[in-house]
């Protein structure tokens, strides 16, 4: 709703548009009204939630130690590779992981920096003058807006190929992620599902 008051970006080599965001049957497709001010006021609203879920998710992930489960080490570099190119089905074998892959390390600690990105170059279009720290930082009010625009696209990749990844693991996988609990079948359910 916010973009579509004022759509200026698209990728182009040359003279010829190779991505345009968006075109109009985008908005039609997902039914969004041409209406800037309820953009933003839905904008605010959710932006804060996403501060202090960002805030809350930090705090606890370093509180209960889960930090060193998830921020990369020196052969996180080297080992997302191979993992890439294993679920490309490239590469036989996976290489060793903890709780998470190197990928996967490498991916949830830049999430955290993207979110630290999107609320600074927010702040920064949001207020220009009162917030100038954040414009310098960003590198001025046009770089500021197309940060804040590249690291939205950013979540929606990021949450696509997530989604791919959860599917691929399974169910008890997915399960997991949103209880927190992990079910594991007893080997009487194991043999009773074989037996059936
Ligand atoms: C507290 C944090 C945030 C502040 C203060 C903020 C501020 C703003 C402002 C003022 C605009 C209007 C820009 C314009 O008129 O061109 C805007 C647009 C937008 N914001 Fe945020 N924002 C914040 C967080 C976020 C987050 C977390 C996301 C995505 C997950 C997001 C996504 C967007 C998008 C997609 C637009 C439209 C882009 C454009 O038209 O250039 N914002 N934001």
């Amino acid at each position: 709703m916010i973009y579509w008051a004022n759509s200026v970006y698209k990728i182009k080599i040359g003279n010829t548009t190779v991505i345009n965001f968006f075109p109009k049957g985008f908005y039609k497709a997902l039914n969004v009204p041409y209406h800037l001010a309820k953009g933003m006021s839905f904008h605010f609203a959710f932006a804060w939630l996403f501060v202090i879920n960002g805030i809350l998710y930090v705090a606890y992930t370093i509180f209960s130690g889960e930090w060193c489960y998830l921020l990369p080490n020196k052969k996180s570099f080297k080992e997302a590779w191979q993992v890439l190119l294993h679920d490309l089905h490239i590469r036989k074998y996976e290489p060793s992981q903890q709780k998470y892959n190197a990928a996967q390390r490498i991916a949830y600690s830049a999430i955290i920096f993207m979110g630290i990105g999107s609320v600074l170059s927010g702040l920064a279009i949001y207020k220009p003058v009162q917030f100038s720290w954040a414009m310098f930082l960003c590198g001025g009010y046009e770089a500021a807006r197309v940060e804040h625009f590249i690291l939205t696209i950013g979540y929606v990749l990021f949450f696509l190929v997530h989604i791919i990844q959860v599917i691929k693991t399974g169910w008890n996988n997915f399960q997991a992620m949103i209880s927190g609990i992990e079910v594991i079948k007893s080997k009487k359910e194991i043999a009773a599902n074989e037996q059936a």
